[in-house]
């Protein structure tokens, strides 16, 4: 997705992302996904930027999303203050799917002074792979 807007995009797009596959539901990888996407569509459609930022940083417990951009930004606090009274749904989307995932989601922007979207999402052990593996420790008592 990031490399098919870099080739269509007049912006300089820059990228750093961490491996983290797996350590998500594909439900939570979806949501991810989307979060990303409704970033990048912003940018695309309303930064007039010259240049965006995405990071993927894996951390210990959470991972740290930033989607940024130097374009002409808008009035984060007054999105923020009355956000159900605002035209588009993908901010609000975003800050539902990050809910969902137990994450925090901050919009930092303002009038000529670009946007940075941050998006930080605790990993979980999902709960099969809690569950013992079925005969094997039995096993490894017989081999022993
Ligand atoms: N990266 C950005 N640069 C400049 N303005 C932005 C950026 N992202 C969002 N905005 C502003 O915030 C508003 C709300 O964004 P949001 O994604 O919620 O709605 P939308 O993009 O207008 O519509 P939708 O996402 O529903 O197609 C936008 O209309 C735009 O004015
Ligand atoms: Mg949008």
């Amino acid at each position: 997705m990031i490399n098919k807007m870099a080739q269509s995009s007049a912006s300089q797009i820059d990228w750093d992302i961490d491996e983290v596959g797996g350590l998500f539901s594909k439900e939570a990888e979806i949501n991810i996904f989307r979060l990303v996407q409704e970033g990048l569509n912003n940018i695309a459609k309303h930064a007039a930027a010259t240049a965006a930022t995405i990071q993927i940083q894996k951390r210990d417990t959470k991972i740290e999303i930033l989607v940024a951009d130097n374009g002409k930004g808008f009035d984060a606090d007054l999105y923020s203050a009355s956000p159900a009274t605002q035209k588009g749904f993908g901010l609000s989307g975003m800050a539902e799917r990050t809910r969902i995932l137990h994450g925090a989601f901050s919009i930092d922007s303002a009038p000529g002074k670009g946007t940075r979207l941050r998006i930080s999402i605790p990993t979980c052990i999902e709960p099969e792979k809690l569950k013992p593996q079925r005969g094997s420790s039995n096993r490894n008592q017989r081999g022993t």
